[in-house]
């Protein structure tokens, strides 16, 4: 199915509906999250989303700020920023109903690549049509650049976070399970192991979520992202698209769960 794109806002979609657009985006490029939640959910599980994240560059007119606009319009408020490793900076934003998910944006500074991946990813930034960043569906709105494989690998040697961006463009990176309000899975292994058992192929180096101060708070695991045929400009050639992200938060010492985020072990944003 093709996903909807430049549906108007806010008027005429409501949170849900917004958060199923980028899901059906999502899954186009990532069918395994499909898969997944059609396996879950034929095993009795209800599945509720912990967040959404998003990626990009941070530059004038397509940062986080402009691709949080159809959130904040919908309710989404701004809350904690993170800096990440490797010149990543994130923030989430939450909705006061706590059946939406989070949505967490981070951006890449740019400045802090070579020269050489500076003057790529500027080449890609030239190519923007004129008004690009102020779409309502500039969060789902795909690759709006030309760009060669070589490039891709150029990039990809350096910041796999940069090489995505520039290869996939405005796209959900992945949606998240909230393992904790599922029914049927004691921990985070035994859901692993679920999906394992099920064909599905989990990310070695996000295994057994984080270290450090956080990792008794939060447990993530995440697939390996799927493979998929992307178009450049000199060969089309499979590569990793998206990943499905599974969490499973625990309490502060207050009792209240934690909902923070920390940097994954391997991608260098949550
Ligand atoms: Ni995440």
């Amino acid at each position: 199915m093709q996903p909807p794109r430049g549906l108007p806002y806010p008027t005429q979609v409501t949170s849900a509906e917004l958060i199923d657009v980028l899901w059906r985006d999502y899954v186009a490029k990532a069918p395994q999250a499909e898969e997944i939640r059609s396996v879950l959910t034929g095993r009795g599980e209800i599945l509720c989303n912990d967040h959404v994240a998003l990626r990009t560059f941070a530059l004038p007119g397509i940062g986080g700020c402009a691709l949080a606009r159809p959130f904040e319009t919908l309710g989404w408020r701004p809350r904690e920023r993170y800096e990440f490793p490797r010149g990543v900076r994130a923030r989430a934003w939450r909705h006061d109903d706590p059946a939406l998910p989070g949505i967490l944006i981070s951006e890449l500074a740019v400045d802090a690549l070579s020269p050489r991946a500076q003057a790529v990813i500027d080449a890609l930034i030239d190519q923007l049509p004129e008004g690009f960043g102020a779409r309502s569906d500039l969060a789902w709105a795909g690759r709006p650049w030309r760009m060669r494989y070589t490039d891709y690998q150029l990039l990809r040697a350096e910041s796999g976070y940069a090489a995505w961006v520039a290869a996939f463009g405005f796209l959900v990176n992945h949606f998240t399970v909230d393992a904790g309000a599922l029914s049927t899975f004691p921990d985070l292994t035994a859901l692993g192991a679920f999906l394992v058992e099920h064909g599905f192929a989990l990310d070695d180096t996000a295994g057994g979520g984080f270290a450090g101060p956080r990792a008794e708070q939060i447990e993530r695991a995440a697939t390996r992202p799927d493979p998929i045929a992307v178009e450049f400009a000199d060969a089309t050639v499979r590569i990793p698209s998206c990943h499905y992200e599974l969490v499973r938060r625990h309490p502060l010492p207050s009792g209240e769960l934690f909902t923070g985020f920390v940097a994954a072990s391997a991608g260098g944003a949550a």
